[in-house]
């Protein structure tokens, strides 16, 4: 480790979407405080994220809550060895509050300042989890904004197997809670609502199913759906919709969904001899999916990871994790350092 402390204490924030969140992580793995302010509420009445109500929300919350994060951790600010901030991906006005404050706190302290690929963060969430989790592993990584899989050789090394061509499985699920008439974010709406449904009532297109690429699309898939809701409220109207009609539709989605994630994960297996599978990002959440990939993956001897529920959604104890990681390695950023809306993640 060059010039940093096993137990140093890294300052995470996290700012690239509508999640203002601040974390004290000792050592890379024992989270001391993490401070989530979400802004589902703001966002809700305009179904999806406002980038620009976002970023001014940012701005009102970031101090209170970095100061809940140091305080709820019991230590002082003097204390904080160095700062971690998500850089990119993300919403540029989002990002930019993270990175403008991380930076203040790191000149003013004169500490080390790491910007971390929110990605990356996610797949952290599970080494902050599992403490006696270490790689080879392959992470399937399913939010709002990506879905991709990766085999992690070590930890720092991230090769992408594959990753959507289109639309994200996170986005996938809001587009399709909007057409549905369920609330936004459309992840959980859509599990909820899919508990109800028949999973095998429709038969919506799995693509790239039984092909060598370890590629996912899901544009087809949100197509089929919206085709499929169109004649049917052609025929019906939109109050005509027989009961449990949106559930099964829900269901049929939400399986479509879990099948071709399955599928390319265990491809993904099979292909590079890993048999420890991490799921990460938002989409994590949903429990239709963990229970399916802990099957499958179990089934073929090998070992399943999911984080719990606080670390799927943005936090900062993840990129306070990723971010020790990088410093222990000898990286650091300059206080130059920018926000990347389009960082790319992964070789
Ligand atoms: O990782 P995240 O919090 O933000 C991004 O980095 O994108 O992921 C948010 C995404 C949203 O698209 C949301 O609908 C989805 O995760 N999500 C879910 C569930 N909970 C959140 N998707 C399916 N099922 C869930 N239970
Ligand atoms: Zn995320």
């Amino acid at each position: 480790m060059k010039d940093m402390n096993p137990d140093a204490l890294v300052l995470g924030i996290e700012t690239s979407c509508d999640e203002t969140a601040a974390a004290v992580v000792r050592g890379g793995r024992e989270v001391l405080s993490s401070v989530i302010s979400s802004q589902v509420d703001l966002h809700q009445k305009y179904g999806g994220v406002v980038p620009e109500v976002a970023s001014r929300n940012h701005l009102e919350r970031i101090l209170p809550v970095i100061d809940e994060a140091i305080s709820l951790a019991g230590v002082g600010l003097s204390q904080i060895d160095a700062v971690a901030v998500t850089h990119g991906p993300g919403l540029v006005g989002s990002l930019l509050v993270g990175v403008s404050v991380a930076k203040a706190v790191a000149f003013a302290l004169q500490i080390p300042l790491i910007g971390v690929n929110h990605v990356e963060g996610h797949i952290y969430a599970n080494f902050l989890a599992f403490p006696e989790l270490k790689p080879p592993l392959i992470c399937l990584t399913v939010s709002g904004g990506h879905t991709a899989l990766f085999a992690v050789q070590q930890l720092g090394q991230y090769e992408m197997l594959g990753q959507t061509r289109d639309d994200a499985a996170g986005e996938a699920f809001d587009k399709i809670a909007r057409v549905l008439g369920l609330g936004y974010p459309g992840g959980p709406e859509v599990e909820r609502v899919a508990r109800e449904g028949d999973p095998e009532a429709y038969d919506f297109p799995r693509a790239l199913s039984g092909e060598t690429t370890l590629d996912f699309s899901f544009s087809g898939l949100k197509t089929a759906v919206l085709n499929h809701l169109n004649q049917r409220r052609q025929k019906v109207g939109v109050a005509g919709l027989v009961p449990g009609e949106i559930a099964d539709i829900a269901a049929s989605f939400q399986a479509a969904i879990i099948d071709a994630l399955e599928e390319k994960v265990i491809f993904a297996m099979e292909r590079t001899g890993i048999n420890q599978v991490a799921l990460s990002g938002g989409v994590a959440a949903n429990r239709a999916l963990r229970e399916r990939l802990q099957r499958s993956t179990e089934l073929r001897g090998g070992q399943f990871f999911a984080p719990p529920f606080d670390y799927t959604t943005d936090n900062a104890a993840m990129i306070a994790a990723a971010g020790f990681h990088r410093l222990a390695a000898g990286e650091r950023s300059e206080l130059s350092l920018n926000a990347i809306p389009g960082l790319q993640f992964g070789n």
